[in-house]
């Protein structure tokens, strides 16, 4: 039995399967609680975690993926540490990435993605996900069964996001194979880069320098010349390099997160088949089922700031320069805004508040992506895969079922999911 007082949120492996009876063990002492090993504010409230996450000249993403690790790269001195951050951002881990970078920078950042992201787009993205959703599962329904992860969920995400950003469909095989989500018998070795092996990120930032710079010196009518051309808010052009940053982080923002959504999605359709049913009957409560599968299992599970001042969450005092962490699910399952947060309910009222995408100026902007992503999916598999169930060969017999998921605090979703149904083809 886990001693929820000591043991380390950070490494123990315990807290991998479910980390929700750690979660309501923080919230249940208070919503804002200094976990003991690294000194870290656990923010397990909802209404404490939207203050948190709405104050960013308080709150500093400076270590938003990292949190504590590795330690700051200067000593905490003075009441007002936003010059500090500052001095020392570029030794902080990812702070080329907009996620880590705080007003105006971030602004301007960020408004290159406005480029991407307008409903015009939005649509032909939807469209290419219908083809996309029908062709993905062509490659294995035949079988009656899947490894639903590595056959659906992560091409998909990443196909979605490859064309959300204007690569090329000749392209996208190269994509699968460099990041992880090629078909059986796919070969790194096809390709002609020895640095994609090692470094699938440098990989990509070499492919878009290529293309933006491309489209620099030759426009086209496509979304990649659009990025190419897009100007910050101040009417200045970007360094390439930063709207190639902007463009690759989408795929680690917007990749491994989608997959686990849909693998969550699927795992709540095979082991309840009420749940299954229900949507069969009634295809308008598909989205409703999206939100609470979001809600339930939220696929960041950890997410960091830093307090640039002395100031008070709830009523705890936080020091200047503390880690903060927020848990979207913890606050998703927080009593006091869901009643009885832990069951999978499709008639909630209030299922639209969790957040899942977070919360102010670093809120997801893929979160209409990811919904629709999942919308479609969901639609096409009850339409082609008839009597969804688990796969007890490898997750057991219905009351005895054994999921693995990715030991990171980061990120929460399944490491594989089997499922077994009829074709429908
Ligand atoms: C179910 C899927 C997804 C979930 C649960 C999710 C969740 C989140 C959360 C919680 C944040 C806030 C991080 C913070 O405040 O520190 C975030 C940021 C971000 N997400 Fe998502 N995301 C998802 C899908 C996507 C997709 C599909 C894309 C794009 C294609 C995307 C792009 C981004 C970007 C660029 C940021 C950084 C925004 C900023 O710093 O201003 N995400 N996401």
């Amino acid at each position: 039995m886990t001693d929820f007082d000591t043991v380390d949120y950070f490494a123990d492996p315990d807290l991998v399967p479910d980390p929700h009876p750690y979660f309501d063990h923080l919230r249940a002492q208070c919503p804002v609680k200094k976990e003991s090993h690294y000194g870290v504010y656990a923010v397990t409230g909802y209404d404490e975690s939207v203050e948190v996450l709405r104050d960013a000249n308080l709150f500093s993403s400076a270590v938003a993926v990292g949190g504590p690790f590795p330690p700051l790269p200067f000593a905490i001195e003075g009441d007002d540490i936003t010059d500090l951050i500052e001095q020392h951002r570029a030794q902080l881990p990812m702070f080329e990435h907009m996620v880590t970078m705080d007003p105006p920078r971030h602004t301007f950042a960020r408004s290159v993605l406005n480029r991407l992201l307008t409903p015009a787009r939005l649509k032909e993205n939807e469209d290419f996900m219908w083809r996309l959703a029908d062709r993905q599962l062509d490659e294995f329904l035949a079988a009656g069964k899947s490894e639903f992860l590595s056959e659906y969920a992560k091409p998909f995400s990443l196909l979605v996001v490859a064309d959300m950003l204007g690569v090329p469909e000749e392209d996208h095989q190269q994509f699968r194979i460099v990041l992880g989500a090629a078909q059986p018998g796919q070969r790194v070795g096809a390709l002609d880069s020895e640095s994609l092996a090692t470094n699938p990120l440098a990989w990509l930032d070499d492919k878009f320098v290529g293309y933006i710079s491309e489209r620099r010196d030759n426009p086209r009518d496509d979304v990649l010349t659009s990025l190419a051309l897009a100007k910050y808010p101040d009417g200045s052009t970007p360094e390439v390099i930063d709207v190639v940053r902007s463009a690759t982080f989408l795929f680690a923002a917007g990749q491994e997160t989608t997959a686990k959504l849909l693998s969550a999605a699927m795992r709540v359709l095979a082991d309840h088949p009420e749940v299954q049913q229900a949507l069969r009957d009634d295809r308008s409560l598909i989205p409703t089922f999206i939100e609470e599968t979001l809600r339930m299992d939220s696929p960041v599970k950890s997410g960091f700031r830093l307090a640039t001042r002395a100031t008070t969450v709830g009523d705890v005092d936080i020091p200047v320069g503390s880690t903060v962490m927020f848990c979207p699910g913890a606050a998703n399952r927080d009593p006091r805004r869901f009643d009885d947060p832990h069951e999978f309910r499709l008639d909630r009222a209030n299922f639209r508040e969790h957040m899942a995408f977070g919360r102010g100026v670093h809120s997801c902007p893929g979160g209409p992506l990811a919904r629709v992503e999942g919308r479609v999916s969901i639609e096409r598999i009850l339409d082609r895969m008839l009597d969804i169930g688990i796969d007890e060969a490898h997750h057991g017999a219905p009351d005895d079922r054994t999921y693995r998921y990715e030991p990171t605090f980061i990120l929460r979703g399944l490491s594989d999911l089997h499922i077994t149904f009829t074709p429908n083809p």
